[in-house]
């Protein structure tokens, strides 16, 4: 896949979620990352809970792992990622002041993004902004998800941690990362009015991945609704990625989720703005982390690759839509 996807005339990355754990006892796991993908995003091994279990403490083992393979393999690091609600050291959530909680923040995207600087091409500089509740879209917030962050610092908190990313990192391109928003809806308008609001205030945002979390069964997967939204992006000035992409199927969907992949590669090599297209995970073995149905993960049926490496029709649809089969 990497190689069909540098060949393209407009090439782009193809790339992978990836654990440091695998990487060191699986080597079939290894050998096929290696071979087919040209970018990889930490699944968690750079998340706040692991990186800094306490406060000022750094963990960076797993971390360079994955760094290192990349490097060793020709692989881009789509780094993921700085600001969440989710994934954070409890010591993280514990009360504190507002200034604080933003002293917090801006130190956390100083460490970690300059232990990176110069080793990743790529940050999601903040994960998930978009709210959940309905509320959220009729009251102040905007749609905006009102976490610890934005409760300390408001929506400003997007434009600080930009900031201090692009100071700790200025080659890295920043993105922010969303579910949910490659569909029409609420949820995308809310975070294109946002994205508006950002780029008005001169917040030094690059680009939006899509997260593109599916079920086969759902039909909001249309390809031209996303082609809208990465079109849309471009008119701003922003760039665009597929950024976890898995299809959880049920029996006899395996041409929908083949479909569906094919659709939003084919939408991402043809749209110019968009730089990347990844899956969150590749092979099934380690199931679809993305269901939460699924936790602990164990043997899903998400991904271009089954439980024994064994390519799927998605993997081959991948491939087509590459321009060869
Ligand atoms: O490794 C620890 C282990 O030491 C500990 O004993 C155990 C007990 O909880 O947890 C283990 O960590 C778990 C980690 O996955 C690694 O397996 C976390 O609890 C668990 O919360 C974590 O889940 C991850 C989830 O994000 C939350 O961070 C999933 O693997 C990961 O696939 C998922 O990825 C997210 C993206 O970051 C953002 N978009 C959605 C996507 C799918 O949900």
């Amino acid at each position: 896949l990497r190689d069909l996807a540098a060949d393209l005339q407009r090439p782009i990355r193809l790339g992978t979620a990836l654990a440091a754990g695998p990487l060191l006892t699986d080597g079939a796991y290894r050998r096929t990352a290696g071979e087919e993908f040209s970018m990889l995003t930490p699944e968690n091994d750079f998340k706040a809970q692991f990186v800094q279990p306490r406060r000022g403490v750094f963990a960076f083992e797993e971390g360079d792992t994955l760094v290192d393979f990349a490097d060793a393999n020709g692989m881009q690091v789509h780094a993921h990622t700085l600001v969440w609600f989710e994934a954070l050291p409890s010591w993280m959530r514990a009360e504190m002041t507002h200034e604080d909680r933003r002293r917090v923040m801006t130190e956390h995207i100083r460490a970690v993004a300059g232990h990176f600087r110069g080793k990743v091409a790529e940050w999601d500089v903040v994960n998930e902004p978009m709210s959940d509740e309905d509320e959220d879209y009729t009251n102040g917030n905007r749609g905006v998800r009102p976490h610890l962050w934005f409760d300390a610092m408001g929506e400003q908190y997007m434009d600080i941690a930009f900031r201090t990313a692009r100071e700790a990192d200025p080659q890295a391109v920043l993105y922010l990362n969303e579910y949910g928003v490659e569909e029409d809806g609420p949820r995308w308008d809310a975070l294109y009015a946002l994205l508006i609001r950002l780029k008005k205030r001169g917040v030094p945002i690059d680009g939006v991945g899509f997260q593109n979390h599916e079920y086969a069964a759902d039909d909001r997967t249309d390809p031209e609704a996303f082609r809208r939204k990465v079109r849309a992006l471009a008119a701003l000035g922003l760039k665009a990625r597929v950024s976890e992409m898995d299809v959880l199927v049920g029996e006899g969907e395996e041409d929908a989720q083949a479909r569906q992949f094919a659709g939003k590669l084919t939408v991402c090599r043809e749209e110019p703005n968009c730089t990347s297209f990844s899956t969150w995970g590749f092979t099934d073995g380690y199931g679809s982390t993305a269901d939460i149905r699924n936790y602990p993960p164990s043997p899903g049926n998400a991904l271009p690759w089954d439980a024994e490496y064994e390519a799927k029709p998605t993997y081959w649809a991948l491939r087509d839509a590459l321009g060869r089969s």
